[in-house]
């Protein structure tokens, strides 16, 4: 039996699904813990429907995802054009801004997400919040190429606040390293209402790689609850 925020990401996950996924569609896979639940419930229909659907994977992990629930592995180079891309969030505010990568594979998923027709976010209820940074509390992840990380920390706290810090890996002596070979920094921000602005001022550093803020993308978010019920924000 699932508990608590686990129970209520795989009801978003489960409702996404089963209203979105059509046959025929070439799907954009997230990564994270959600998307979990949501690639095992398309497998599910996929059995059960006989539905033809290819998916691209926004990492390592949901590459592997895709494979050991048997469905289609295609890539951007054949699928250039994404019908629905589905993926977690770590926040998502009122107009369905979110904060992403927080499992690092920010860049990935911004590719897949800006190619697909429609963008959708599922989550446990915690993510839905009015504005970001209410209950994310590690900042904005940035990946950056490793030989600038540096200066980048300094040129985003000199103009925008806040602190820039180099994410360090768990287990093993130094960095995290993306998919990608890239390093990630974690900036935490204070008073920030203009993120189309923020994003596009970390964008112009040289040797950022990708924001972890997706504006103005999302068409929809679910969010579910442990007791299984789902809402939808538009
Ligand atoms: C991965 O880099 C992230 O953007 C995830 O999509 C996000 O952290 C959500 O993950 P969970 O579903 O595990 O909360």
């Amino acid at each position: 039996v699932l508990e608590g925020i686990e129970a209520g990401k795989k009801a978003a996950a489960i409702e996404a699904v089963n209203a979105l996924i059509k046959d025929g569609q070439v799907i954009g896979i997230g990564s994270g813990s959600t998307i979990v639940y949501a690639v095992e419930r398309i497998a599910e229909r996929v059995a059960a429907e006989k539905l033809s659907v290819q998916c691209i994977p926004t990492s390592f992990q949901a590459r592997k995802l895709i494979h050991d629930n048997g469905l289609i592995l295609e890539s951007l180079e054949n699928c250039p054009v994404i019908d629905i891309a589905l993926d977690g969030a770590d926040e998502v505010d009122a107009e369905l801004n979110c904060i992403k990568g927080g499992g690092g594979c920010l860049t990935q998923e911004k590719i897949i997400a800006s190619n697909a027709k429609d963008f959708f976010i599922i989550g446990d209820t915690r993510k839905k919040v009015e504005s970001l940074g209410t209950h994310w509390k590690k900042g904005v992840p940035i990946e950056v190429i490793p030989m600038a990380y540096r200066p980048i920390q300094l040129q985003i706290e000199k103009k925008l606040g806040g602190s820039a810090e180099l994410r360090m890996a768990h287990r093993k002596a130094g960095p995290v390293v993306t998919d990608n070979g890239n390093l990630l920094l974690d900036w935490k921000f204070q008073n920030i209402t203009d993120w189309d602005y923020v994003n596009g001022v970390i964008k112009m550093i040289p040797g950022v790689v990708e924001t972890g803020l997706f504006i103005h993308m999302a068409k929809a978010a679910y969010f579910g609850t442990a007791d299984g019920s789902v809402s939808i924000r538009k």
